[in-house]
């Protein structure tokens, strides 16, 4: 068991204040790739394993341990408000996750609901037992889907590339989009504010797919509710992480959403990044998933031109700039933690 006994670096680094070293976690570090999460994963479906919070605790614990990270995220997945909200959700082999009669006309609305009580509790329950655990000794991140991204699985009904049904619906049928986007905002404000009751010391909102829309489109149909989020939890005072891939084009719009860190992949440079989201804000990332596949040296050269990109500044988060990739060695990322910490320890 090794915890850093830096419990607070992270939440330093998001609030912008100096710190010691840079912090790190990564994205899905619960995953896959674990010989420990397939181990448990060969006995149970993926949705048991969210919904049940003993497993979800003992999977987030289990890979803290392993890698030496900064933050744990609990354990579990952006899709279970829609499920929470009536859809049926299934997790297909080779597949990905797939909603069954997917959202796409004012009847199909007319099915969803608000969760019923204790619905989602799986997850503040889980988040409580892994905060007894820790002892606060590690901050844990709660998270949920932003509007856009989980209004997306809801119309297609799971994965998609050109997001066809979803921006029908957005411009053939504002007033439907409108309504799922204002259900979306209610149900994922209350699940965030659930998540910080129950121990959650920040949370990270993943509009994944966000960089598939016009930076125009983003801000009319897509910010305003983003933002309303955002506002929803503010008061309880946690530190907020804001993600999306391929938003180069939407940086400064994001940041107007409200978050204090916003989340960036390898796309785009984390130097040309944060100067067009503004220093007032954080900033997460942004090592490409895929090099954790080549020989270590690879890594340690991409790891360093992030951090000299970071330049030292207060406020950089070390993560991947999408999640972990099932190939992907564990001893890699545990390597990588222990780089960026010491080359990142002696400033
Ligand atoms: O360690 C962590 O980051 C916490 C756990 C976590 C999971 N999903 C577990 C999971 C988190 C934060 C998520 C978020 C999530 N889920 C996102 C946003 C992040 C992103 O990757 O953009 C999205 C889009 C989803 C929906 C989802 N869940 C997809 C598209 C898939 C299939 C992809 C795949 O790898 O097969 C999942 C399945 C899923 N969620 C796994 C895990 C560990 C795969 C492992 C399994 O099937 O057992």
């Amino acid at each position: 068991m090794a915890i850093a006994e830096q419990s607070d670096l992270f939440l330093r680094a998001c609030r912008r204040q100096p710190v010691e070293r840079t912090p790190v976690w990564f994205m899905r570090q619960a995953g896959r790739y674990l010989p420990e999460y397939r181990a448990l994963r060969a006995q149970h479906s993926l949705l048991e394993l969210c919904r049940t919070p003993e497993l979800a605790a003992e999977i987030t614990l289990f890979t803290v341990r392993k890698l030496e990270v900064d933050a744990a995220i609990i354990f579990a997945d952006l899709l279970l408000p829609a499920q929470a909200m009536g859809m049926e959700l299934d997790f297909v082999e080779g597949e990905g996750p797939v909603l069954s009669d997917p959202i796409r006309s004012a009847a199909d609305l007319a099915r969803l609901h608000l969760p019923a009580d204790g619905e989602l509790r799986c997850v503040s329950e889980a988040i409580r037992a892994v905060c007894k655990d820790l002892h606060g000794k590690l901050p844990v991140i709660g998270f949920s889907g932003a509007p856009f991204t989980l209004a997306s699985y809801m119309i297609e009904g799971g994965a998609s590339r050109d997001f066809l049904h979803t921006k029908r619906l957005m411009f053939h049928h504002p007033e439907l989009w409108t309504d799922l986007v204002n259900q979306l905002v209610q149900v994922l404000s209350e699940f965030l504010r659930s998540q910080v009751e129950a121990g959650a010391a920040a949370l990270q909102i993943f509009d994944s797919w966000v960089g598939a829309l016009a930076p125009s489109d983003y801000q009319e149909l897509v910010l305003p509710y983003s933002r309303r989020i955002f506002e929803a939890v503010r008061p309880t005072g946690v530190p907020t992480i804001h993600f999306g891939t391929s938003t180069a084009g939407l940086l400064g719009r994001m940041a107007q959403a409200g978050a204090d860190v916003i989340a960036v992949d390898w796309r785009v440079s984390l130097d040309v990044a944060w100067s067009q989201i503004g220093y007032e804000h954080g900033i997460q990332g942004n090592l490409d998933p895929t090099l954790l596949l080549a020989p270590f040296e690879r890594v340690a050269t991409g790891a360093s031109q992030i951090l000299r990109a970071a330049a030292a500044r207060p406020g950089h988060i070390f993560n991947l700039g999408h999640g972990v990739l099932a190939d992907t060695p564990p001893e890699t990322l545990a390597n990588l933690v222990e780089f960026v910490h010491s080359e990142t320890g002696s400033r």
